[in-house]
């Protein structure tokens, strides 16, 4: 399995997603900066692995603590938490993974920094380890929706190098794949970052699934003509309803889908689910860098002053979504009974 992120003493580990497939390099953390920076900058990324990322972050940042009082625990514990807060506003997992370090935190604090230290790292750790688990969950409910001979399309990478491991919308075409069912994949490139063509491409080639390339603007095309028979997609906050924020382009493809008649999955983790938005209305989008549009890999497209739009994200109208995979099971509208207990 991918090694997406991985502790090594006193130190975070991250395979560096930004120079995949050319380069298999390693970014190594020891800072919460040196974290907060890596997310900023996608060295990691995905609403998990960047709720994994957080973290670890946050043992780092424990870990360079001095304790002189409660008062300038909580200080420092605050400082360090609001900086990784800062990275990256969509992705619920961040967080999600944040607020169950601070419940660890407020549990350790009256037995001082050392147990605090110990209890933050367990809980780092307890959250890698759950969203293999609960990825795993995912694709066994979500493979049962796919049959064999299918073409599924994706979008982004909601793979293994987005999470712990496995994945969640790669995670259910993997266990249909392990479950012998002959899958096709057609991976949208994903402008502008192209996390489809460069990181879904090589995670699917290196498990020896079949995958197609294709342009984002081509996925219309081939729905028409019969050759998709699923959409899977993950996720990067959900709201109370239903409503889905992720990578920019899923929402014109759930609109071609649902044009076509071919069903539009969503698979992600209940981690993903922001029970406190009604709808998707309240779901804050980034916006990235324009050079981010201006550029591919460094080099300029167009002129360097051409001004540019770069929502990181859009949402996904509930109407739109077939279901909805989690690990609990396969909801299905309306979301909001099966989504939130
Ligand atoms: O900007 P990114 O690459 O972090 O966006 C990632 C996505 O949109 C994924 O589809 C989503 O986080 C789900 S990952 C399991």
């Amino acid at each position: 399995m991918l090694p997406t992120i991985a502790w090594r003493g006193r130190s975070v580990v991250m395979i560096d997603q930004r120079k995949l497939p050319g380069q298999e390099t390693y970014v190594r953390c020891r800072t919460y900066i040196q974290v907060a920076q890596a997310i900023e900058k996608m060295v990691i990324r995905g609403a998990p692995a960047i709720g994994i990322a957080a973290a670890y972050g946050l043992v780092l940042g424990a870990m360079a603590m001095g304790a002189e009082s409660d008062r300038s625990l909580d200080k420092d514990f605050d400082k360090v938490y609001g900086r990784l807060e800062r990275t990256r506003p969509t992705a619920r997992n961040l967080f999600w993974a944040l607020e169950r370090m601070r419940a660890a935190y407020e549990r350790a604090r009256p037995h001082g920094l050392r147990a605090v230290r110990t209890a933050l790292l367990d809980e780092a750790k307890a959250i890698e380890r759950e969203d293999a688990e609960t990825n795993r969950a995912i694709g066994r409910h979500g493979q049962a929706l796919l049959r064999d001979g299918w073409t599924v399309l994706t979008h982004c990478n909601a793979g293994a190098l987005a999470t712990a491991e496995y994945g969640t919308a790669l995670g259910v075409i993997r266990a249909a794949a392990a479950d012998g069912k002959r899958i096709r994949v057609y991976a949208d490139e994903t402008r502008p970052f192209l996390q489809g063509a460069r990181l879904t491409v090589w995670e699917l080639d290196k498990d020896g699934i079949p995958v197609v390339l294709i342009t984002d603007s081509m996925a219309g095309w081939f729905m028409r003509r019969g050759e998709v028979q699923a959409v899977v997609v993950g996720a990067d906050r959900i709201a109370r309803n239903g409503d889905t924020a992720n990578k920019i382009g899923t929402y014109s493809l759930a609109v071609l889908a649902k044009e076509n008649g071919v069903p539009f999955y969503v698979a992600a983790p209940l981690s993903t689910v922001d029970a406190t938005i009604p709808d998707g209305g309240g779901i804050p989008i980034e916006e990235r860098k324009p050079d981010e549009v201006r550029e591919v890999g460094g080099r300029l497209l167009t002129l360097p002053y051409a001004e540019v739009r770069n929502p990181a994200f859009d949402v996904t109208p509930a109407s739109y979504i077939t279901a909805i995979i989690t690990e609990r099971g396969v909801v299905r509208p309306p979301f909001d009974k099966g989504l939130v207990p």
